[in-house]
């Protein structure tokens, strides 16, 4: 039997882990699969996890208000340090980049357990930027003893950081493997999410609406400013359009979205959004505005244009494939690209199509694969 324990923290690593701890679940023997999630999120991780029905074995429930890097940082090692003394799993199995993925890996080390780091390779090369993900995922890097690169880009990030080519699989970003399934599951859905939604105040007519999330630390301060004074000024261009902005827990956010756009007529403000109405609202929208990772990747599949509020970005094929750009968090360049494509048809055709860089939704089932031929 090979033990499996899955560490993980926030939103985006409960969805992005759920369809490979349904995939590792589904096989049974010889894996036996355990949860432990840090609660470095605690309602946005809640939401998520009673989406994907993941009852977690272990709930280590480390969030604090306004949480600063390094306490978050101690407090996770601390406590997965002594799980995983306890526990003693042969595997333990993070994804991405929070502060969870790298100091669970980090405790992983401590203890002589390997790591399997998903979504591995993802690089800017700027260690600022994002902050601090960039190091976050570089020390799981260091400490990973099997490396899954969503693509051949990762891949090649790893290589050059002398990796053992042995150690890397390409496998896709089980982002795609979530949204595909969520899709899916929408399509026999499509009334009822409607009614969740206008039950929100969102009106039925959503053909000219652009959705925006943002939550970087680097944009904090000055940068949200800007974010928030580009949509108060867009929103008075074009009456017509709904701009709709589920916002962020982070304090840093909910202070500068409500305080300088809570009051706009056509600046819808709601609270996160389950995972569900978040797909069927990227399907709806006309235009995607956000400096998420994750999105970054789901819009293009969807074959909608995204303006990433970013200067950089470790996501780059759909930049070079045109379907993202990237406008960093400055107010001129974000309106100027936002009217760009809400006045230039040819423009907006030119970043609208649908394209498939990141995964084809069979990720799980390779990291799957992958496990079985390493058992053998
Ligand atoms: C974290 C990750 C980021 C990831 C993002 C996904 C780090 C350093 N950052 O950023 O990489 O992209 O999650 O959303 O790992 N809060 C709540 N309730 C919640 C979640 C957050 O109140 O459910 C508030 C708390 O005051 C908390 C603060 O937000 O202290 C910051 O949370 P934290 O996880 O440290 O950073 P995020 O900005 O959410
Ligand atoms: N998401 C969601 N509801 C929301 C906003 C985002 O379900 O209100 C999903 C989104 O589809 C993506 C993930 O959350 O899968 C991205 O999370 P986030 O932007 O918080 O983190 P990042 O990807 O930047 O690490």
């Amino acid at each position: 039997m090979a033990n499996l324990l899955f560490v993980l923290g926030t939103r985006p690593e409960v969805i992005k882990l759920a369809p490979v701890i349904a995939a590792f679940r589904a096989h049974g023997a010889p894996f036996s699969v355990q949860v432990c999630v840090t609660g470095q999120h605690r309602q946005l991780l809640d939401q998520m996890l009673n989406i994907f029905s993941i009852k977690p074995d272990f709930d280590l429930n480390l969030m604090q208000e306004n949480q600063t890097l390094a306490s978050l940082t101690g407090r996770i090692i601390n406590s997965v340090n002594d799980l995983l003394a306890r526990e003693k799993p042969d595997w333990i199995f993070v994804q991405g980049d929070t502060t969870t993925v790298m100091a669970a890996s980090l405790a992983a080390y401590y203890n002589n357990i390997k790591v399997a780091h998903i979504e591995a390779g993802l690089r800017t090369g700027d260690k600022y930027s994002p902050f601090p993900e960039e190091i976050n995922r570089r020390v799981a890097a260091c400490v990973a003893d099997l490396h899954l690169a969503p693509t051949k880009w990762a891949r090649q990030n790893l290589l050059r950081e002398n990796v053992g080519p042995e150690k890397i699989h390409v496998t896709g970003n089980t982002a795609i493997d979530a949204l595909l399934y969520m899709r899916e599951k929408n399509k026999t859905h499509g009334p009822e999410l409607m009614e969740k939604l206008t039950g929100l105040g969102l009106p039925a007519d959503l053909s000219k609406m652009v959705l925006i999330t943002g939550h970087r630390r680097e944009n904090f301060g000055t940068g949200f400013r800007e974010i928030c004074l580009a949509i108060r000024e867009l929103a008075a261009l074009h009456p017509e359009c709904l701009f709709l902005y589920p916002v962020h827990l982070n304090p840093n956010v909910q202070k500068p979205v409500f305080e300088i756009i809570g009051n706009v007529p056509n600046v819808k403000l709601l609270p996160p959004l389950g995972y569900p109405e978040f797909v069927f609202l990227m399907e709806k929208s006309y235009l995607i505005l956000t400096d998420s990772g994750g999105v970054q990747e789901e819009a293009p599949s969807l074959g909608k244009p995204v303006l990433v509020m970013r200067t950089t970005t470790e996501r780059p094929e759909a930049v070079q494939a045109n379907t993202a750009k990237l406008v960093g968090a400055n107010k001129e360049t974000i309106i100027a690209n936002v009217r760009l494509l809400l006045e230039n048809k040819d423009e907006y055709n030119r970043m609208a199509a649908a394209i498939n860089p990141y995964g084809d939704g069979k990720a799980s089932q390779r990291i799957l694969a992958i496990f079985n031929s390493l058992l053998k």
